[in-house]
């Protein structure tokens, strides 16, 4: 069932040695490919991290938030090519990470999102220009985020949802 899917994904920052294998990464992005794009366009490319050594230079990508890639066996940086869909890249990206981690909480893996937007690292460098010289991509490239993947270390409680009263609201109702 989606819901029990859905309840289990939990953003996971700690991770176990155990590798991944390329079968599994091959997996999880499988599902991604089958997400929507606008107009069907598919902007999204999957740039799959593995080397130990990159992803700790990786995990610095940013000041804030990013350590936790330094224990991930893979990272996956979710990329769109901006001349492809201009406007609805970043709407893209987002489904097609969502379904990342979806089908890593499937699989028993753990993930967390990294976000790139308005971040910046250690020197105050822009973090999208940090990926962008990293992964050796072209300007026309915006990478939306960066997931690290690996076996759980960590265990967190089922998730809650956030209240529906709160946040439901019937045509013509004024929306808080
Ligand atoms: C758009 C987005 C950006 C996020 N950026 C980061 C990030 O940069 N670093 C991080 O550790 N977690 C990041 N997260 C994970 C959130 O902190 C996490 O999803 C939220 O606290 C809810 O926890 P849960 O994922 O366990 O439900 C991000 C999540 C989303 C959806």
């Amino acid at each position: 069932m989606l819901l029990d899917l859905v309840k289990k994904r939990r953003s996971i920052r700690k991770f176990t040695d155990e590798d991944i294998s390329d079968k599994e990464i091959h997996e999880i992005i499988e599902v991604a490919l089958h997400a929507p794009t606008a107009k069907n366009q598919n902007p999204v490319r999957y740039i799959v991290v593995k080397d130990r050594d990159r992803i700790q230079e990786l995990s610095k990508y940013k000041k804030i938030g990013s350590k936790f890639l330094s224990g991930a066996k893979i990272a996956i940086a979710v990329v769109t090519d901006t001349d492809i869909s201009p406007v609805t890249n970043h709407q893209d990206a987002s489904i097609a990470a969502t379904y990342i981690l979806l089908k890593v909480a499937e699989m028993n893996l753990g993930a967390t999102w990294g976000n790139v937007t308005d971040a910046v690292n250690e020197e105050g460098r822009p973090s999208q220009e940090v990926l962008k010289e990293f992964f050796k991509l072209d300007d026309k490239f915006n990478v939306e985020c960066v997931i690290g993947i690996g076996h759980p270390a960590e265990e967190k409680s089922e998730k809650v949802p956030f209240d529906y009263d709160e946040n439901v609201f019937e045509d013509l109702d004024v929306v808080k």
